[in-house]
């Protein structure tokens, strides 16, 4: 099939962008009009090398036949069926597989349609789990700095990017644990960061401030993504973990990057070896290829709140689209991809040459920091004086035109190929990015 080509590009205007400085990109689109495989095809033929995984999701590559006719599949079965009150199987399908890659006890799921839903979603259950067992004063959230949890107005409170905050009323008690990220210290680091694990002890100050009994959950990104790749210091999770149980909080994993495969192991959870109470997926969930998302939730809480007359219904909150048919055929042709590749495993045996590989761009010009883990990594840029964000948004460009999709945030080059890439194309990564960075003075 040919798709656009640039001789026959649409009319562009009506299209308000997400997250894009619109008036700019119209004036100089870049449209990717085809996929398959590690690659994007541009409009004007060019192959492009997936350096990000389409936006963290298409773990799995691009263009997979088993999925694409798992949704034509379902499509000509059961379109669709109402959520509420009625159902349809595969729903339950999906969500029982699902639980067989979860961490031990996270095994009832509420489907969303994205990951900004389903962090909404997980902190609503928070606040309905502690008002079930009589605690309804525990409302309070706490989220950290520098963290993304998505654009809802519950996300965008414990989120802590100024930029997606600012101009927007934010949730009420909610407040912020430090971020993590430490260049003097940690600059450079390879995996996990050695310095900071003491930052997770400011959540006591917060309880102490606060009060223990007023706060419901504290939500984290086990490895912050979209704030430019954070890992966090080594026995970092382990102390907020400690410290929710300590004072009866309960601790939410967003994984909607670190989810399905990304570190090496089917979540960070695991990864980790920390378990939390609710896990927020999306992304990886359908490799991309329809929306969706999920929350994993521990069975005492859902149990919790499974009390009252039968007739009532438990929790009201769901999407038009819970569960949508076709997103678990999509989801269930996903896993069994995961599965029968042993996607998670090739990840974690490929994560030592991909941290060699994007380390091996210290000295290029302007890099302060690289980062890595998993097949995670960012490779951060002195701001240009006066202008932050210049240089990311120059490498941003200069790589596409070298045949290189990367993901900048001002001026971290952030980088998460699907999992499929082969060592040669890590290696083709960096040969193209290096002299890119290089270039951009
Ligand atoms: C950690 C995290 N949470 C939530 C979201 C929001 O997901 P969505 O864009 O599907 O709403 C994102 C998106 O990148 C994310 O990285």
């Amino acid at each position: 099939m040919t798709a656009y080509a640039g001789d026959n590009r649409p009319d562009l205007s009506a299209f308000w962008m997400p997250f894009t400085a619109n008036r700019q990109f119209k004036a100089d689109p870049r449209l990717l009009v085809a996929a398959a495989g590690m690659h994007y095809r541009a409009e004007d033929g060019r192959e492009i090398l997936d350096g990000t995984a389409g936006l963290w999701c298409v773990n799995a590559g691009h263009g997979r036949p088993e999925i694409a006719e798992a949704v034509h599949r379902q499509l000509m079965t059961l379109d669709f069926a109402p959520p509420f009150q009625m159902s349809h199987p595969i729903a339950f399908e999906f969500a029982r597989a699902l639980t067989t890659i979860a961490p031990q006890g996270l095994d009832r799921v509420f489907f969303t349609n994205s990951g900004s839903e389903a962090v909404d979603t997980a902190l609503k259950i928070a606040m309905a789990y502690h008002a079930a067992r009589g605690e309804g004063q525990r409302t309070r959230l706490i989220g950290r700095e520098r963290s993304y949890h998505g654009v809802g107005f519950g996300g965008l409170s414990v989120g802590g990017l100024v930029n997606n905050r600012r101009g927007f009323v934010t949730l009420p008690g909610v407040d912020h644990l430090p971020h993590t990220h430490d260049l003097e210290k940690n600059a450079f680091s390879r995996g996990l960061p050695d310095h900071g694990v003491e930052k997770a002890d400011d959540l006591e100050r917060l309880v102490a401030l606060h009060g223990a009994e007023t706060i419901a959950a504290v939500i984290v990104e086990p490895v912050a993504g979209s704030a430019g790749v954070l890992p966090p210091p080594v026995g970092y999770l382990e102390r907020l973990r400690a410290l929710c149980d300590r004072h009866g909080l309960l601790l939410i994993f967003d994984e909607v990057i670190t989810g399905f495969g990304r570190l090496g192991a089917p979540f960070a959870a695991q990864y980790f070896g920390v378990t939390p109470d609710l896990m927020t997926t999306a992304k990886g969930i359908t490799n991309a290829a329809v929306p969706m998302g999920a929350v994993f939730v521990r069975r005492g809480i859902h149990d919790a709140l499974m009390q009252g007359p039968e007739t009532a219904i438990e929790f009201f909150h769901g999407y038009t689209y819970s569960g949508h048919p076709v997103a678990c055929a999509a989801g269930l042709a996903t896993l069994d991809i995961y599965r029968r590749e042993d996607l998670f495993a090739r990840c974690a045996s490929l994560a030592p040459v991909w941290e060699e590989a994007v380390h091996s761009l210290r000295g290029r010009a302007n890099v302060i920091d690289i980062r890595n883990l998993g097949l995670m990594a960012a490779i951060e840029l002195a701001p240009r004086k006066g202008a932050p964000g210049a240089r990311g948004y120059e490498v941003l460009n200069r790589a596409l035109a070298a045949g290189l999709l990367v993901r900048v945030t001002a001026d971290v080059i952030a980088l998460s190929p699907p999992l499929i890439v082969s060592p040669d194309q890590i290696a083709r990564i960096v040969e193209i990015l290096g002299p890119v960075i290089d270039t951009v003075a």
